[in-house]
């Protein structure tokens, strides 16, 4: 399959168009943002990571009855996805407390969650991605209730999945960000499941290995994610 026009760029990624109107090739860029944009740089061979595991935890959920839009890997940095219609929210689940859930809430950094904790996000860089609850996202023509109880049935059903892949591979899942889009009269997942969109921090040591050593200037940014890769992919 190959790339006709260039639909969208967004931060980490490249949507092409391709010759069957029914599917869209993602290309994983090594640009790295955050803070909404205030931060910018570039981590070498990010996109050919973010790719690889993606496309493994994609088909990890597929494995699990969990509908994904992949199709396949293409190549180091090309994805063949379904094209989605693409619901503006960020799902996020939490497993352990970190990032903005202890900045809002005054949790301590570590403090394991009795239940994970599931957060809507509008996802709009221009008003800052703000939470929120279902009546917003209901009024602001998101998504319908139905739809939203999918997302978080959807999104607990990955965390169970996730949480025990990365354990076997001595990972804590601290939390994640996962869309969801439209296609057929179905929900799929969409965007990716990587480093940049995921909390993991080392089980023994709880060194963190993912986008805070970008965020936060931790340095060893590389190194942390090839070792997320290796341990994905290499440790099955
Ligand atoms: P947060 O603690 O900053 O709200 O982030 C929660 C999780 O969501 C964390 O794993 C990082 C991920 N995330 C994204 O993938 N994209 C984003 O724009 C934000 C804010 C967070």
């Amino acid at each position: 399959m190959k790339k006709t026009t260039l639909l969208y760029e967004g931060k980490a990624k490249k949507v092409f168009l391709t010759e069957n109107s029914d599917l869209v090739i993602q290309e994983f860029k090594d640009d790295a943002t955050a803070f909404n944009n205030k931060k910018k740089g570039t981590i070498a061979d990010k996109g050919v990571v973010n790719n690889a595991v993606s496309c493994k935890l994609f088909g990890l959920l597929e494995k699990h009855g969990i509908t994904t839009h992949l199709v396949e890997k293409l190549s180091d940095r090309d994805m063949l996805c379904k094209k989605l219609d693409i619901i503006k929210a960020e799902v996020v689940v939490r497993n352990i407390a970190a990032g903005s859930l202890v900045k809002r809430y005054g949790f301590a950094e570590g403090t394991v969650l009795d239940r994970p904790i599931v957060e809507i996000y509008l996802k709009d860089d221009d008003l800052d991605d703000p939470l929120m609850n279902e009546s917003h996202a209901v009024a602001l023509g998101v998504a319908t209730l139905d739809e939203l109880a999918v997302l978080k049935n959807r999104a607990e059903a990955i965390n169970a999945v996730l949480q025990q892949f990365f354990t076997e591979r001595k990972l804590m899942l601290v939390d994640f960000k996962l869309e969801f889009g439209r296609h057929d009269g179905a929900i799929l997942l969409g965007d990716e499941i990587s480093p940049d969109t995921c909390r993991l921090w080392d089980l023994e040591t709880k060194e963190k290995l993912d986008k805070d050593r970008f965020r936060f200037d931790l340095g060893g940014v590389e190194d942390a994610y090839s070792e997320v890769q290796r341990r994905v992919l290499e440790l099955d």
